[in-house]
């Protein structure tokens, strides 16, 4: 079996490629070019499991790099993870976010269309659709809403799957992945950046964690647990819409208190909105909040209802909110050493 990941170099692509080797895949990556030359999550893999994977130079945005790609390689399966997956960014950068989601997702549907069509493809769409949903919890079903940049980009994404699904009878299925995290998490996502933090100060940092909304409610789960789902949508009959989640739902405010809570630290909290601090036992600041990292609007009330995926896809996610924060916290703790 060969598979192609787009985005290789991000987390999910960390633990994708890492269970398809595991599962004797030829694993193809697609790789941008980047000054720096570093390649993101792929330097953080063992050399022995880096060495395994076949990485092409390319961007999505370059439909003829892709299809000559697909005609090249025909791969059975292809996951199309790359994106501008940073909600925040996309409000001041819409046009590349666009771009990139957009622009990227249809390239990627018109090189199977034209140059591999018994290519399976798995794409990566999102809670983020559902806005600030007012049922709870959320599923296949629940209405989408988008309220970003981002979630509108994928929402066009979902759809333009789901057109070429149709139109062209190709084996294309959408994963409605709520928040998922891990210890290759980019720093600037809230969970890393809140582990991160924590494991200075567990090591002497006076600086306080500077948030935004601590009360944005989201459903947390680990990425190791959503790969393996991934990859069984493409196992099915038939392609279709999936939606994964934990169904339990957390404060940003829950996940700080639980990340100190690994260090030994009680957070008590005083104030709010924009004054709202978190203080050690002994007074000493341990968070903040800043205007700064708020968004001009926000996407919570997350909860998930992955009920079709556990029946159909025999599919649960195995760690719980409170091990996902230890895992993330103990990983950066330990490269402090
Ligand atoms: N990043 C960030 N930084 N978020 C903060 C902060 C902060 O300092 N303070 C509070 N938040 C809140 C945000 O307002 C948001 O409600 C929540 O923390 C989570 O933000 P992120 O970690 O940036 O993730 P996200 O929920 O916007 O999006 C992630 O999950 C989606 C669902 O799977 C991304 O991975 C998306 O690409 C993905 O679609």
């Amino acid at each position: 079996m060969k598979a192609i990941i787009t985005g290789i170099s991000g987390q999910d692509g960390y633990f994708l490629s890492q269970l398809l080797l595991s599962k004797g895949y030829e694993v193809h990556g697609i790789l941008r070019r980047n000054s720096s030359m570093t390649q993101g999550t792929l330097d953080l893999l063992p050399e022995n499991i880096r060495k395994q994977i076949i990485i092409h130079y390319g961007d999505i945005t370059d439909g003829n790099f892709l299809s000559n790609l697909l005609q090249k390689e025909k791969p059975e399966e292809l996951y199309h993870l790359a994106a501008q997956s940073f909600v925040g960014y996309s409000f001041q950068n819409a046009l590349s976010t666009y771009d990139a989601n957009i622009g990227g997702t249809l390239n990627v549907c018109n090189a199977i269309k034209d140059a591999s069509p018994d290519t399976r493809m798995y794409f990566a769409a999102t809670s983020e659709l559902f806005g600030q949903p007012k049922e709870t919890p959320q599923n296949e079903m629940t209405p989408f809403f988008p309220r970003s940049p981002y979630a509108v980009s994928k929402l066009a994404g979902i759809w333009t799957v789901r057109t070429y699904r149709d139109a062209y009878k190709l084996y294309m299925s959408n994963g409605i992945l709520f928040n998922h995290e891990s210890e290759v998490r980019g720093p600037e996502f809230v969970t890393r950046k809140i582990s991160q933090a924590v494991a200075k100060i567990a090591n002497g940092s006076h600086d306080p964690i500077v948030l935004g909304n601590l009360s944005a409610v989201k459903d947390w789960g680990y990425a190791k647990d959503y790969v393996d789902g991934m990859w069984r949508m493409l196992q099915q009959d038939y392609p279709d819409d999936f939606v994964l989640g934990t169904g339990e739902s957390h404060t940003v405010r829950e996940f700080a208190e639980a990340a100190f809570r690994i260090i030994g630290e009680t957070v008590e909290w005083r104030g709010s909105g924009i004054n709202e601090v978190g203080l050690s036992g002994d007074g000493k600041t341990l968070v903040k909040v800043s205007k700064e990292f708020f968004r001009p609007l926000e996407s919570d009330n997350y909860k998930a209802d992955y009920s079709k995926a556990k029946k159909k896809l025999r599919w649960e996610p195995e760690t719980k909110f409170k091990d996902l924060v230890r895992i993330m916290v103990e990983s950066d703790l330990r490269k402090l050493k």
